[in-house]
């Protein structure tokens, strides 16, 4: 039996689509990985969280919570991208944690 409490919800907007998520700390190993699960984006985090090909990047349209700190080249391949604008990040590297929680992510960027 799960009993683990899932007290962490956000929303994930793919196109015209908003997806509810409701889950735990550390569901999962980071935000790619549970989009992946739970909407089975195509070419949706192709190097699996390395950092380094940006197909996980996503919006936060309410900015206002903090999310974990940039990690390792996260802020190098936003640039090289030309993904610049604040709130943009590598899904892969956000950790489901209660920062997420009442977030909405925009995909497809
Ligand atoms: S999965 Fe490639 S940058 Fe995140």
């Amino acid at each position: 039996m799960d009993n683990k409490v899932k007290d962490i919800s956000f929303d994930i907007q793919s196109g015209n689509n908003i997806h509810h998520v409701q889950t735990y700390y550390n569901s999962h190993k980071n935000l790619m990985a549970l989009i992946f699960d739970e909407l089975g984006e195509d070419e949706f985090g192709e190097c699996k969280g390395m950092g380094r090909c940006g197909t996980c990047a996503v919006k936060l349209l309410k900015p206002s919570g903090l999310v974990n700190d940039f990690h390792d080249n996260e802020e190098n391949t936003l640039s090289k991208l030309d993904l610049l604008e604040p709130g943009i990040r590598l899904s892969c590297k956000v950790f489901i944690t209660s920062a997420l929680d009442q977030q909405l992510f925009q995909l497809n960027l």
